[in-house]
């Protein structure tokens, strides 16, 4: 698919690996719409990109602002589900006495913002590609964490549904034209890396990964625009990663 003058919807739209998509695709003529749980940020009165502010999690509220949208942009063509929520928590944690087991409240998180948000919007954007007749794209974010990493039962789980939804989207929609595919990053230069590793362990990723570095968000972009272009890419999850294996 040619992304030039196509409407996309980035899910996750500002935060670090969405952000950045948002801009690399702008620059290659798409038209961009980001939709994020956090308000649009104060640093710039003139965003580049129309911001809609929704929990993905929440289907209603998903339907609403989808509506808002298309009326205002119109039809979307290509579907990034960036958003998600990075969490790591042991299943049992022996030396905790007073929280052993992994919090529930995680799990439900995580679960809502990797899985469920991906659902949520995906079938209301992709319901509006097939009643349309737009031959579109979903791009669904995995990880490498999705092949059991471990310390990250709720994420790696999240991430591993995303990409059996991959396939099955594939399936069902391959028929409409409507392609669906997944990248699974391994681990990039982001705040949220930052976050949620200490600097140790990011000293030990690199020492792990076979390229002997964290990869960066243009890298990632090139894998995006890959799935874009490459009309015969369905069903398939495209890792980037460095050459790490968990
Ligand atoms: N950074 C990495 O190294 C890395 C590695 C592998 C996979 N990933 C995946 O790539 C994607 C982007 O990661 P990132 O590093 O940019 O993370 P990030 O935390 O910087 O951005 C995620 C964005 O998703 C939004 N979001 C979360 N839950 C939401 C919800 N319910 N509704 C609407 N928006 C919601 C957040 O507000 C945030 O802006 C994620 O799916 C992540 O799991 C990242």
């Amino acid at each position: 698919m040619d992304p030039n003058g196509k409407l996309v919807i980035v899910s996750g739209g500002l935060g670090s690996i969405g952000s950045s998509l948002a801009d690399s695709l702008a620059d290659i003529g798409a038209r961009v719409a980001v939709l994020d749980i956090l308000d649009n940020p104060s640093a710039s009165p003139t965003p580049r990109h129309p911001v809609y502010h929704v929990d993905l999690a929440d289907e209603h509220s998903v339907a609403s602002v989808l509506e808002d949208l298309v009326r205002d942009l119109g039809e979307p063509a290509i579907l990034v589900n960036c958003a998600g929520l990075i969490h790591s928590e042991p299943l049992v944690n022996i030396t905790n006495p007073t929280q052993r087991h992994h919090s529930r409240e995680a799990w439900d998180a995580v679960l809502r913002s990797n899985l469920t948000a991906t659902f949520n919007l995906s079938s209301h954007v992709v319901e509006r590609m097939v009643t349309k007749r737009i031959r579109g794209l979903v791009i669904n974010f995995s990880s490498i964490s999705a092949q059991g990493n471990p310390g990250q039962s709720a994420y790696a789980a999240a991430k591993a549904g995303v990409e059996a939804l991959t396939k099955v989207w594939a399936r069902e929609l391959g028929p409409f034209g409507i392609r669906s595919v997944a990248i699974a990053p391994g681990f990039i230069a982001t705040s949220s890396t930052e976050a949620a590793l200490t600097k140790e362990a990011i000293a030990d990723l690199k020492r792990r990964t076979p390229l002997m570095r964290l990869g960066t968000t243009e890298e990632i972009f090139s894998a995006v625009r890959f799935a874009i272009e490459n009309d015969y890419l369905t069903g398939t999850t495209i890792a980037i990663n460095g050459g790490l294996a968990l």
